[in-house]
């Protein structure tokens, strides 16, 4: 594969902080090895329309802190069909795009995946909050929402104890328990229900009813959006995890209970030093590898260290908790 001369980026999926940051080192990483770089706007339905804007140093400028992305973000169904496919290919030959940098999760590595076999030359960043990831430790945003998270429930935990309450937070994640796992054992929270492990509710009380007879001030129950959702759905409708956690705990202790559901704030927000820094090295290396000629990867970090992965392999790969962690967690709030 030869050099590019003109490349693109986009984000693609839920945005993730820390975003602004890698599209920043993309462009002055391109900058600096003569490549020129055109922004596509709204993910791959920006791609299909042909939404792309040429982005100079300055146009980056000032955004290393900021939250969301500049380039908007989009999950477009048009991109799946052999159709969209092949309009976005007609827009990237158009335009002599000889290269191209897909910022996003699972989803946005499938279409980066379609794009490689179609010929282009894409190296995929991982940035999701929900870090279900495999090749890498850390996707972008991650440590973001995370922080965000525990910050939340420390707030909880103040009035939780005032009012000697139990409070069940629910935090992002439909298929992934890491934002929950990880802000919870930080959060130090009585019970984590996370989508990887079937949740047993009657053991969830029997923790709460423990911790108050033994002088626990509150309960912080941490749910990830996705767990039980389909079997705890009942004639009136779904509802979500927190509610039916909730309801589930106060009709079984009889205990008052409060609800929280975060939402998309943990999706926003000033991203992390540690996320500038992890976007930053991963957009310099994307760049690095477009320029040696090396398309069809993913660029990662395990242990601290930038790695790159095959896209294919990297799609094929399956990530799972750490249940050690989860142990840990368990063990840490159970006295
Ligand atoms: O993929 C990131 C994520 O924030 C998930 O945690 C969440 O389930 C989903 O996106 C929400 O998507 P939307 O913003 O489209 O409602």
């Amino acid at each position: 594969m030869p050099r590019p001369a003109r490349i693109g980026v986009l984000t693609s999926g839920g945005d993730a902080p820390g975003m602004n940051a890698a599209i920043r080192a993309v462009v002055r990483s391109a900058l600096s090895e003569g490549i020129r770089v055109f922004g596509v706007e709204r993910g791959f339905q920006g791609l299909i329309q042909g939404a792309l804007v040429e982005l100079t140093s300055r146009s980056v400028a000032d955004i290393i802190h900021r939250g969301g992305t500049i380039l908007r973000s989009a999950r477009s169904e048009e991109f799946k069909t052999p159709e969209g496919l092949a309009k976005a290919l007609g827009v990237l030959k158009r335009l002599s795009i000889d290269g191209l940098i897909v910022l996003g999760g699972d989803g946005s590595f499938r279409g980066a995946r379609d794009l490689v076999h179609a010929g282009v030359p894409v190296v995929a960043i991982p940035a999701t909050i929900d870090n279900d990831i495999a090749c890498t430790d850390q996707a972008i945003g991650f440590d973001t929402a995370v922080n965000t998270v525990v910050g939340a429930i420390n707030k909880i935990r103040d009035t939780a104890t005032s009012h000697e309450r139990i409070i069940v937070v629910e935090v992002m994640g439909r298929e992934a328990g890491y934002i929950a796992l990880h802000a919870g054992l930080a959060g130090g929270a009585e019970s984590i229900l996370i989508p990887e492990v079937p949740a047993d509710l009657d053991e969830v009380c029997a923790r709460i009813s423990f911790a108050f007879r033994v002088g626990k001030a509150h309960s912080i129950v941490v749910v990830a959006e996705g767990v039980g959702t389909d079997a705890w759905a009942d004639r009136d409708g779904p509802k979500s995890a927190a509610m039916y956690v909730g309801n589930y705990i106060m009709e079984k202790t009889g205990l008052e209970t409060r609800i929280t559901i975060l939402g998309h704030l943990q999706r926003g927000g000033t991203p992390t030093a540690l996320d500038q820094i992890v976007a930053s090295r991963l957009g310099h290396a994307a760049v690095g590898l477009l320029a040696a000629g090396q398309g069809g990867r993913v660029v990662t970090m395990v242990k601290g260290e930038v790695r790159t992965f095959d896209i294919d392999e990297a799609l094929a790969m399956r990530k799972s908790i750490d249940p050690e962690m989860y142990r840990l967690a368990h063990v840490l709030s159970s006295i």
